[in-house]
Order: structure tokens, then C-alpha cells, then sequence
């Protein structure tokens, strides 16, 4: 059985003390749930802040990214070498807007993937559609190779840590959300692939998430389904009360 996972990305929104009110005000609340892994998302600069008021609680860190060399020359960057030191957990690879704002392609997907779990950050490998894509009913088609090039020449212990995100591109930011169907649709597609390129195991047992305009009154109809482990939430994340909500709705939901 899988655990449900929400994790809150922020994106470039809160300072650092905005975000360690809002650990302060989360954590009464999410000290005792169990049946949830809570992970959240900060900007870089409160990855260190955080990770000292999340000591000893069961809520993860993560980063919204990271570069593919352990150090070096590389101005502006942050290597997952340099977050391991912070106790952060995961590293979201591969967003849209990355990719849209900043050119990423999956070979750096992959290098980042590589480098990320060779420093024990687990990946959230994130895949999606654009509208146009969806429309012309290449979706499955498109995730197939961002899965194929993103996943390049990892083994099944490698695959055994990682997290994928479905996450549409439409959906994201635009309070559009995909249909329960529609996400539960591509996300067993996803599942499917992960069983033959890895093992059924790995399939079983891999979290596979949801994103794209998730929210406090939408996310029960997602987390109901079978095959949707949790989800990336951008926007309903950053409000104490809906992150809690949303929480205790994952943790009811699939007891472990
Ligand atoms: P929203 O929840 O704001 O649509 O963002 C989703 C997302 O991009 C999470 O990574």
C-alpha cells in the first residue's frame, strides 16, 4: 500500500520568515498524522531556516530544483550536494514552468534525476501536456518521452526512489483543473510504463502524484482515485488553513 503524499511547491512566493510562520502555524496540526507524507517546497533561501523547525516532525523537505554537478563554477546554481547537507529530502525536477521559463530539456531532467539521487535526495520527476497536445491527442505520446529521456539509464534500485508528478500544463495556475478521470487516466498510463521499464514492484509501490489546480474542495475527488497517490500543489499550498485541510483530507483518506 501506497502512503499519500501531498507537497506544497512555492514556487518564488513567501520570505524566509513568512515561510517559518507558516511551519509555526502548520505543525500543532500536522505533528500527529501519520497516513500522510507532508513535504513542502520553499524558495532555496529558507531551505535552511526550515529545516532546522522541521527537526524531529515527520514533514520533508524539498527543493524546487538542483543542478547536475556536485561544484564547481556554476553561478546561480545549487547542486544536490550542497542541499544534502540541509536534511532536505526531495528535489522537484523537471517542472513546466522550468522547462517553459528556462529551457530545460529531459537530458537535463536525466543528469538532474542522476545527480539528485546519487546525493539520497529522492526526484519528483514532473511530466505534462500543453493544451495543444492534449487536443491533438498526443498526451500519452508526449509523456512517454519525457518518461523515456527523463528515466534514461536508471536501474530499478535507482527507480525504487523516485516520485512522478502529473502535472498538465493547462491545468497549472489556470483553477482548470483536470477531471478525476482524466488525471487517474494518464497517471495509470504512467504506471503501465514504470511496470515495464522497471518491474511491477516498482510500479506498485512508486508514488505517482497529481498536479495542476489541486485545492481543499477538489483534492478528495483526486486522492479517491486508485491509482493517484497525492498531490503537487502550487497555489492552495501557500494558505496555512487549505494546506491543513488538504493534509488531513490525504490522511484520512488511504490509511496505510
Ligand atoms: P497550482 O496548484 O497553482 O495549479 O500549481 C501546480 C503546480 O505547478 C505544482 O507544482
Amino acid at each position: 500500500m501506497r502512503k499519500p503524499v501531498i507537497a506544497a511547491n512555492w514556487k518564488m512566493y513567501k520570505t524566509v520568515s513568512e515561510s517559518r510562520k507558516f511551519v509555526k502555524e502548520i505543525l500543532p496540526a500536522c505533528e500527529s498524522f501519520t497516513g500522510v507524507e507532508m513535504i513542502l517546497c520553499p524558495t532555496f533561501l529558507s531551505l535552511a531556516h526550515m529545516s532546522q523547525d522541521l527537526q524531529g516532525t515527520p514533514v520533508k523537505l524539498g527543493a524546487q530544483n538542483l543542478f547536475w554537478e556536485k561544484e564547481g563554477a556554476y553561478t546561480g546554481e545549487v547542486s544536490p550536494y550542497l542541499l544534502s547537507e540541509l536534511g532536505v529530502t526531495y528535489g522537484i525536477i523537471g517542472h513546466s514552468e522550468r522547462r517553459g521559463h528556462f529551457g530545460e530539456t529531459d537530458t537535463q531532467v536525466n543528469n538532474k534525476v542522476k545527480a539528485a539521487l546519487s546525493f539520497n535526495l529522492k526526484p519528483v520527476v514532473c511530466v505534462g501536456e500543453s493544451l495543444g497536445q492534449r487536443e491533438q491527442g498526443v498526451t500519452t505520446k508526449i509523456i512517454e518521452n519525457q518518461l523515456e529521456q527523463g528515466l534514461s539509464g536508471l536501474d530499478s534500485t535507482a527507480a525504487a526512489n523516485i516520485t512522478i508528478a502529473y502535472e498538465p500544463i493547462w491545468a497549472i495556475g489556470t483553477g482548470r483543473s483536470a477531471s478525476a478521470e482524466d488525471a487517474r487516466e494518464v497517471i495509470a498510463f504512467i504506471r503501465q510504463w514504470v511496470s515495464r521499464k522497471f518491474s511491477p514492484g516498482i510500479s506498485k509501490s512508486m508514488p505517482i502524484l497529481y498536479g495542476g489546480s489541486v485545492n481543499p474542495d477538489n483534492i478528495g475527488q483526486f486522492l479517491e482515485q486508485e491509482e493517484i497517490d497525492g498531490a503537487l500543489i502550487g497555489g492552495a499550498s501557500l494558505k496555512e488553513d487549505a494546506f491543513i485541510k488538504m493534509v488531513t483530507v490525504a490522511n484520512n483518506i488511504k490509511k496505510l
